[in-house]
């Protein structure tokens, strides 16, 4: 089955194959043919071009005038299956509390691990489903999706088969990262010792014979996990071919940056709270930093300083962060308004930040993230708008008319 979609205004993120990110000054370079047409055939993009060399007799044909077309975002760091949702701590932090005052209560991340522990399997699918076809329509079109509201087993395998299930039943570009080092359950308060042991040696073992990850994360933060049970939680991965993709400097520097980069983790998110050493360690890696600014809107932290990481020559990504307890929205469109208003990215850099960079920071971009012949055709058609400029501008919606994913109309 083909589709050829004609006069699109502006076809955005053109890329030759090959192409899996982009760094520092190249960010501001947003490759696009104007007047342009785009086939795509089942599931992939078969070819695109200027209007001039345009196909006939193609059955399908959609006119998009006035319309722009991009590769759908690229969403490489959620939390998008939980059960229920924190809307009490919310209040609290309203009244002044803050998001370590409430975790110090005994609520946070091991509220939502309580609630999640209640639910069964079938009704956290059908939770996540909900929201994975919001986020669909809002139009993200490959995402990355931690476990971490389990911490323990039972509750980690059960959310990484949800995860599983998603990939599967949506045929949707979907990758799996284990973050059983998200916070340490009640239990083991005094002993962080033992539930690492745990992580490393009994969970993390046992989710990588199922095939259950692709990736492992540990929150690396004052009053969570330090450096070292980072590298070891890193080094237990990489026996298993998992690399990381680790939560770092987001409420203070300790260090985390230097040692995922160290080993080899695919990517490094927050960074709210970033040192020169960090900036540093990023230069001439292979990790991608990766900014969170919803986040950092709906807590009320510093926004991860994207600008300096680019300027100092390094690629940088944004995703959503997709959760109950510090972002409970996973719409790319206000991620990619915030990178611009908040963090100063152009929108030639915040729209290179949740395509190309983002497909890299969960290892999907041979498959998505650019106009490619023979990627997947998981597409965004917006309303009819003067130039990709709207895309940073507009924010809290309005920008889509429609979605495709694998060549599907949604
Ligand atoms: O990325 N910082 C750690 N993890 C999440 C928050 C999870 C939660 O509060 O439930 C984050 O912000
Ligand atoms: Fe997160």
């Amino acid at each position: 089955m083909q589709t050829l979609f004609t006069n699109i205004r502006q076809l955005l993120q053109i890329r030759p194959p090959g192409t899996t990110r982009v760094a520092g000054a190249d960010m501001a370079e947003l490759p696009l043919l104007e007047n342009a047409w785009v086939l795509i055939e089942d599931d992939l993009i078969a070819g695109f071009g200027e209007m001039a060399t345009c196909p006939t007799g193609v059955r399908f044909e959609l006119d998009c005038t006035g319309q722009l077309m991009l590769p759908s975002w690229c969403d490489s760091h959620t939390h998008l299956v939980y059960a229920g949702n924190r809307e009490g701590e919310w209040l609290d932090r309203l009244q002044g509390l803050s998001y370590a005052e409430i975790a110090a209560k005994g609520g946070g991340i091991v509220n939502s691990a309580a609630l999640l522990g209640q639910l069964s399997e079938e009704d956290l699918y059908e939770q996540s489903r909900e929201r994975l076809m919001t986020v669909i329509r809002q139009g993200t079109g490959a995402i990355e999706i931690k476990s971490g509201y389990g911490l323990d087993l039972e509750g980690e395998l059960k959310m990484l088969r949800v995860i599983r299930r998603l990939r599967e039943e949506f045929q949707f570009p979907v990758r799996a990262t284990f973050l059983g080092a998200h916070a340490l359950p009640p239990q083991y308060k005094e002993d962080k010792a033992e539930y690492v042991r745990q992580v490393c040696e009994e969970m993390l073992p046992q989710i990588a014979k199922e095939g259950l990850a692709d990736y492992v994360d540990i929150f690396c933060e004052k009053g969570y996990f330090d450096v070292a049970d980072t590298e070891r939680l890193l080094t237990a991965g990489a026996k298993f071919g998992l690399r990381g993709k680790i939560h770092v400097n987001q409420f203070n520097a300790i260090g985390g940056v230097g040692a995922g980069v160290k080993h080899g983790a695919l990517s490094v998110d927050h960074l709210e709270e970033l040192e020169e050493e960090d900036v540093t360690a990023l230069k001439g890696s292979d990790t991608m930093p990766v900014a969170l600014p919803g986040c950092s809107f709906f807590l009320g932290i510093p926004y991860t300083p994207g600008r300096e990481l680019i300027e100092a020559g390094l690629p940088l990504a944004v995703a959503s962060d997709f959760n109950p307890g510090s972002c409970p929205s996973g719409n790319m469109n206000f991620v990619v308004a915030l990178a611009c208003s908040k963090m100063k990215l152009t929108p030639a850099e915040a729209i290179n930040a949740a395509t190309i960079n983002g497909a890299y920071a969960m290892g999907l971009a041979e498959e998505v993230g650019s106009i490619t012949v023979g990627k997947r055709a998981n597409l965004i058609l917006t309303n009819l708008l003067d130039s990709y400029v709207s895309l940073g501008y507009y924010f809290g919606g309005g920008l889509i008319d429609r979605v495709y994913v694998n060549g599907q109309y949604i």
